[in-house]
């Protein structure tokens, strides 16, 4: 077998700094694990612009297209607000995420024990809290036709927007879900509301279809999205994948995602068909931004960044166990009261820099 190969983006702001911590994760591999990555890497966002006058060069799409896997670290800044809209540094995320066909989103919420009372919920609702939303990312309501603001005929105005799905958009991000599934607890919980959608049953169907055909020993269930919402804050540890639409997933993804507490810990995939090696063309990604207010000052937390990369060491390359070693090592970190700013409530305790907490993973990975 070939080293899995990935394409590193740091991108711009704290994109970098964040990146060079998951470098240190990757060395460790290859000096303790004796597992080593095929890594290019390559400029994405302002950074690419600023080198070749667009957010993405042909040459890295391609370059995106052919890898097992791509990490990015995040896009835009203040310095490129002023820019045409078709060169924004945004516009080269979207181009990867349109051109590679990632119609899974993947949000996991986690919840480390460590920072249980860090939740607006009570420390045992979340404490141990392990769960995966699978959003439908490139169609449902934000891209069905037609759509617009229209005259209504009668002298006022009508907005429109549809939602719509087809059998084979259904089908596929369901079998994204189930596979996760599978690398997991084998349970998935599908939500929509059918009953008062037409494409909600249509949802339900061909969900059902998927398990029937292709994964009878994953356990299903379906929920009505509002009920989803409900549970999900009344007892969040009853579900382990949730598979649901684009505009479901949009709000339900961001609700999980603050059970656990700081955006400066989320990591994020975004999967699409599997190549011709069964794994699926993936991207991963912290779900946080660029940070231009903290930016080249060391205060980023690169777990969100590092956790990300476990995620592409579990569903891309199929290393669970080297998965569990880095969840376990940013676990031990965070047991041991070690803390970036962004997880410090209060004033008085001293945060270590970004570097400091790549290097405290790196020690805590040491003892694994
Ligand atoms: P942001 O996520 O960059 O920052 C929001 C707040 O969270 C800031 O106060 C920031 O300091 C803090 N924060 C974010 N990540 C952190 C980390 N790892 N450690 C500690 N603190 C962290 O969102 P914002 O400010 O709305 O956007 C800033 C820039 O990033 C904009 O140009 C925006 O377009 C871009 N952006 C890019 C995304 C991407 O590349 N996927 C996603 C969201 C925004
Ligand atoms: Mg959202």
């Amino acid at each position: 077998m070939p080293n899995p190969s990935l394409l590193i983006l740091p991108g711009d702001g704290i994109g970098p700094e964040v990146m060079a911590e998951v470098r240190k994760v990757i060395d460790w591999f290859g000096t303790h694990k004796d597992v080593s990555f095929d890594v290019t890497e390559d400029l994405v966002g302002g950074a690419a612009y600023d080198a070749h006058g667009v957010p993405l060069h042909d040459d890295t799409m391609a370059m995106a297209q052919k890898v097992d896997a791509v990490l990015l670290g995040a896009v835009g800044g203040p310095k490129y607000d002023e820019l045409d809209f078709s060169v924004k540094p945004e516009r080269g995320l979207l181009r990867l995420r349109k051109e590679m066909d990632l119609f899974a989103n993947l949000r996991p919420a986690q919840c480390f024990d460590a920072l249980a009372d860090f939740s607006s919920l009570k420390t045992e609702i979340v404490s141990g809290l392990d769960i995966m939303i699978v959003r439908e990312l490139t169609s449902g309501i934000y891209f069905g036709e037609p759509r617009g603001i229209m005259d209504d005929n009668e002298g006022g105005r009508v907005g429109i927007n549809t939602q719509r799905y087809t059998t084979s958009e259904i089908r596929r991000v369901a079998r994204s879900a189930f596979e996760l599934a599978k690398k997991r607890n084998n349970r998935v919980c599908s939500m929509e509301k059918a009953n008062v959608m037409e494409s909600g049953i249509l949802w339900r169907e061909e969900v059902q279809w998927v398990h029937d055909n292709e994964y009878p020993e994953v356990e299903l269930s379906h929920m009505y999205a509002d009920a989803g919402a409900m549970q999900l804050v009344r007892k969040p540890k009853q579900f382990d994948v949730i598979v649901t639409d684009n505009l479901f997933g949009d709000l339900l993804s961001d609700a999980a995602a603050m059970l656990t507490g700081s955006l400066g810990m989320l990591p994020s995939a975004s999967l699409g068909a599997p190549m011709a090696n069964g794994r699926p063309k993936a991207m991963y990604e912290p779900v946080h931004g660029s940070a231009p207010d903290i930016a080249g000052e060391g205060k980023a937390n690169p777990i969100a960044c590092i956790l990300s990369f476990a995620m592409a060491l579990r569903y891309s390359f199929d290393m669970p166990q080297h998965a569990d070693i880095v969840e376990g090592a940013v676990e031990a970190v965070l047991a041991q009261g070690i803390r970036t700013a962004d997880l410090l409530g209060e004033e008085g305790k001293s945060p270590v820099t970004t570097s400091e907490m790549g290097d405290a993973i790196i020690a805590a990975l040491g003892t694994s």
